[in-house]
Parts: structure tokens; sequence; C-alpha cells
């Protein structure tokens, strides 16, 4: 099955195909083509190039598609009965065949659909009680002290059926879909029991099964200490060790394995012990670190060859000094700093300093709830002072890189998968963080298929 995307104003985001992440100056680019076609087969991107309008068509004989194009090299099919209208008379350099399914982008971008490399969308109800204690004045420290946070949503998931977890973390999945969220990394880590974080995972896979999305699993037991467990952090991080990880291995239920390694959560020593244990079952890190600390995650992270680290809203110059060179992505989560009030992480500096960045959402009832990769785009510029251009690139190819699938997608580069978003016209790349509440989504394509209307 053939599907032509045509009267695309600006198609935004080409890379080569052997293009895995953007680093330093490469960040500062972002490849356009105005007046252009693509084509997706079997939910592929085969072809792009630049439309042209047949001199035909100028002439407003529309009609004639099939005659009017007939010089050209590749014309678009003869007969041409399933085009539409408004797409005859323009030329692709494609034979578009008689089953091809057309889509007008009217004069919109064509753009990578986003790709979201940290979230945490499986957790059962909400914590806007603790919205509360936030505002009156407690930090997230504070309120996680009290036996909130993180614990506050595991035992909300206790008291969840699997069922109920997936029905309500669906609600989550479709509506980062409509935002034009195309791959989402999702988290375990308010399990805390062996069993709790067991039904975490099985929740994310059947998402990964059922959901039209790119969906990776990340084994995150090291979120809080258990209750059951408190005062006795050693003993759960063997837990971690000897028990849940050996589980999560043997059924295959998660693609990386995480440690939140910051102040009053988990040491560099317990990091080190987890990620070793990892390592033994072939699985890669990604790791929280320095939200709340200077903590050492970085470092740890580097030397275990973390995919990722994430946060860095503390960061000293000895943090890019470790990852320089690095396989790690620095990954920033501006939607945490923005709900918690905290620093925005150096993105600049990381950038000036020939590294790449990442910025993903953190989709999460704690400290950031909200899976909109545009607001993420958009806090890149206002808040990290990013142009739009890294910005795009940070939630685009690096964060595809960050999990582990930039290979298949995060940019326009035939043989990646179809997974896109068609806006409005716009009058620049720009405009996209700009006007960051203007509903400019037209349409949301993954696989090839139309997932919003
Ligand atoms: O990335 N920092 C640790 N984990 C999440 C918050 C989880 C929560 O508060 O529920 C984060 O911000
Ligand atoms: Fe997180």
């Amino acid at each position: 099955m053939k599907t032509i995307i045509y009267n695309i104003g600006t198609l935004a985001g080409i890379l080569p195909s052997d293009v895995r992440r953007l680093e330093g100056e490469q960040m500062n680019h972002v490849e356009c083509m105005e007046n252009a076609y693509l084509v997706i087969e079997d939910g592929i991107i085969t072809e792009y190039g630049p439309a042209v309008i047949s001199p035909l068509a100028s002439l407003g004989r529309n009609d004639s598609a099939g005659v009017g194009i007939k010089n050209r090299a590749t014309p678009l099919a003869a007969g041409g009965r399933s085009i539409p209208k408004e797409a005859k008379g323009v030329v692709f350099n494609t034979d578009a065949g008689t089953d091809a399914e057309f889509i007008d982008a009217q004069g919109g971008f064509v753009m990578p659909a986003f790709c979201d490399s940290h979230t945490h969308i499986v957790y059962a109800g909400c914590r806007d009680g603790e919205f509360r204690d936030k505002i009156a004045g407690l930090s997230y420290e504070e309120i996680a002290a009290r036996g909130g946070g993180i614990l506050n949503s595991a035992d909300l998931l206790h008291a969840t059926s699997e069922d109920e977890l997936y029905e309500q973390s669906m609600v989550r999945v479709r509506e980062i879909m409509a935002m034009g969220t195309g791959a989402v990394e999702i988290k375990s880590g308010y399990g805390l029991t062996v069993e709790d974080e067991l039904k975490m995972l099985r929740v994310i896979r059947r998402i990964k099964e059922t959901a039209p999305i790119t969906v990776k699993a990340n084994f995150l037991g090291a979120h809080a200490v258990g209750r059951a467990y408190k005062g006795r952090q050693s003993e759960y991080v063997d837990l971690v060790c000897n028990e849940m990880l050996p589980r999560v291995a043997e059924e295959g239920l998660a693609d990386f394995v995480d440690v939140f390694c910051d102040a009053g959560f988990f040491t560099v020593e317990d990091t080190e012990k987890i990620l070793s244990k990892a390592a033994e079952y072939g699985i890669t890190p990604k790791i929280h670190a320095n939200e709340l600390e200077v903590s050492g995650g970085v470092q740890v992270g580097v030397k275990y060859n973390a995919l990722s680290v994430d946060h860095l809203e503390m960061t000293t110059d000895a943090e890019i000094e470790a990852l320089r060179g690095s396989v790690t992505m620095p990954t920033m989560l501006p939607g945490c700093s923005f709900f918690l009030g905290i620093p925005f992480g150096r993105a600049k500096d990381y950038i000036e300093a020939g590294l790449p960045v990442a910025l993903a959402s953190d989709y999460n009832p704690g400290s950031s709830p909200s899976g909109n990769m545009r607001f993420v785009m958009a806090l890149g510029c206002i808040r990290m002072r990013l142009t739009p251009e890294q910005s795009f690139n940070a939630c685009t190819i690096n964060t595809a890189y960050a999990m582990g699938v930039s290979d298949q997608l995060g940019s326009i580069t035939v043989g990646k998968k179809a997974n896109l978003i068609i806006t409005k016209p716009l009058p620049s790349l720009a405009f996209i963080p700009y006007s960051h509440q203007t509903p400019i989504i037209e349409k949301v394509i993954l696989n090839g298929i139309a997932v919003t209307k």
C-alpha cells in the first residue's frame, strides 16, 4: 500500500541514513525542502522530493493528470483514477499507481514525529493533592520525605488491577500521540515490589503490542526504596539485583535499566551494583542523575556505557568533561524544571562543548504531568536559550538516539518509519516553539497510517 503526501509546504528534518545523533554545531541546522512530496510504502518512507506543478495545471487544466506530465521521466500514474483533483498536474518523481492513497498537506510542514525518550506514563491515579502541597511551598524532596511522591504512586498502583492500569495508561498514550509523539520510552518504578514491578512492565509490553506508537520499556526498580524496606536500602538494592532483575530478564520485559541516582534516593555504589548486575543480562542502562544534587550519576552512567543520562539540572564542568567522547546522550527534562521550579540545566554549554543534547518530557504524576513535546521544545528555546533548530533536533533525532531507535526514527530519511506530523501552513520552523499553544497539528501519521483525523 502506497501513500503519497503531496502539497507539502516544507519538509523539515531531512537527514542522511547514517546519522544516529547530532552533536555540537551539527545541532544548529535542520535540513528542509520546500514544496515537496513524500511517499510511504508499508509504513516506511520510500521516497521524497520536490514536487513540480505541470504547466497544464497552472493553466487550470487540472483534469489532465497523466497527460500534462507525459514527457517527464517518471510520470504520475497514467489514468490516475484515485488521484484527487487537487493533486492532478503535480508531478511526483514516482509512479503513484492506481491504488495509492493521497494526503494533501495543504502547504503545511511535514516533520518527523517527536521521540520522547524519558517518561513514566504508566501510573495509577494522579497526585493532584501534592500539587496543593507544592503550591503551599513544599519541595519535591519534602513531599517525598513525608511518604508522598513516588511511594504515593506505588500505593495507588498496588491497588489498581493490571487491566485498569493499562486503560489508564492508554489514555495518556493516545494523548501524546495526538500531540505528535511517535515513539516513547516508558519506565517502571511505581511498583517497588517484585510483583508490582512486573505488573508495570507487563502493562508496558501490552502498550507496545497494541498501540501504533513505538515503545521501549525501562526497568526502574530503583526509583525509590519500597515501603516494606524503609531504612533497609541496601537490602532493597539486593532485591532489585537478585530478584527483580532476573525475573525481568527472564520474561524479556525490559529494553533498558534505570536508577534514580540522586540525593535521598540511590547512591553511586547502589547504582554500580545494579548496573553491573544488569550488564550480566546484557541490559543497557539509562540513568536519572543530578536532578537534586551533583550526584556522580553522570560519571557512573558513562562508565557503564549508558545510552543516556537524564535530568542534569545540577551540572558542573566535570559532567561535561565526563561525557566527552562517550556514547551517552545527555538528556534534559525542561518540563520537570518548569514544574518543580528548579534549574533548567546548561544545555547551551553542553552544545558549545561539542556534545549532543536531547530533550524529553519526563511525563509523570509528580514532577512533570505533561507529555507535550512541543512545550518541551518551546521550553528548550525560551528557558534554555536553544535555537529552534537545536531544540527541534534535541526532540527528534537525539531523543531517538537516547531510546535506541535512531536507525528507524527521528528524521525524514528513506528507509525510516513513516512517523510524521503534518501541520497547518506555518511561517517558519521557529513558529513551532514560538507559538507553542497554537493548535498547529493537522495530522499525526504513525507507521504510515493517520492516527488523528
Ligand atoms: O524523573 N526523579 C525521579 N523520577 C521522576 C519523578 C517521579 C515522580 O515523582 O513520580 C522524574 O522526575
Ligand atoms: Fe524521570
